[in-house]
């Protein structure tokens, strides 16, 4: 279906976080096909948005960008969250894109902050590979943050003046923030950022043999007050470098 709309197989995929989709999605000019098109995908509106996949077309590359994603909060399962990489492996993908909206926990890490992931720490307690059939459960989770698609993106940002930090994101589960006992705690685990999505798709992408990229936007300073509507307003100004640096990747 996706293979058929972007008329041939997909290069890139990009899973979009909370707040970043404007900035990529008005640039792809393909069609847009709603989430509730496509076979067997987690059914969004029942968190409120319906979410959409936009096509389109980056320096000969074919580009999918899937705006809205299901999390583990909203009640979905592992394989529901993991969907999207799916459905782009189907489609030909090699590469996938992960962006999210995190909380700072690194002093030096400051709202509107663009953070390369260098690696992660599944703190769900749950993984897309467990109990389905999977054709490569065990693994190897070593470089899985690509190096080179890092040292790629270093590239890119350099070339726009734009600074890309780098660190270790802790997935949790959510949906309710952190306490200070618990940032104490993921700041001694090695975590520099936090957030409630990722870790399972870049399980999944692995498994599958894609290349992951990961993005997080720093929207918050973690350990004291935080709103959702404080990181969605970070989220709008920081998709704007965001979509720059995928593109001159
Ligand atoms: N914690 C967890 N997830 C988040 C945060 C946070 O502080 N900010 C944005 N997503």
């Amino acid at each position: 279906m996706l293979r058929r709309h972007a008329g041939g197989p997909l290069h890139v995929a990009v899973v979009l976080g909370s707040g970043l989709s404007h900035a990529v999605t008005a640039r792809l000019d393909g069609p847009q096909i709603g989430y509730s098109r496509l076979d067997g995908a987690p059914n969004l509106m029942l968190a409120g948005h319906p979410g959409s996949a936009h096509l389109g077309t980056w320096a000969e590359r074919r580009i999918v960008a899937f705006a809205g994603r299901p999390h583990l909060y909203q009640g979905f399962s592992p394989r529901d969250v993991t969907y999207f990489v799916r459905l782009a492996a189907a489609a030909g993908a090699h590469t996938v894109v992960l962006t999210n909206a995190a909380g700072g926990i690194e002093p030096e890490l400051t709202p509107g902050d663009l953070m390369l992931i260098s690696d992660q720490i599944n703190l769900t307690g749950a993984s897309p590979l467990a109990g389905g059939p999977t054709p490569n459960p065990f693994v190897d989770m070593n470089g899985a943050y690509s190096p080179a698609l890092r040292e790629h993106a270093r590239t890119a940002a350099a070339h726009f003046g734009i600074t890309l930090k780098e660190g270790i994101y802790a997935g949790v589960r959510g949906p309710q923030f952190e306490t200070p006992a618990e940032i104490r705690m993921l700041r001694r685990l090695g975590a520099d950022a936090v957030g409630m999505s990722t870790v399972l798709e870049t399980i999944a992408a692995r498994t599958l043999g894609l290349d992951v990229l990961g993005i997080s936007l720093i929207a918050n300073k973690t350990g004291g007050h935080v709103s959702h509507e404080d990181v969605l307003s970070v989220s709008h100004d920081g998709s704007e470098r965001l979509s720059q640096v995928l593109r001159a990747l």
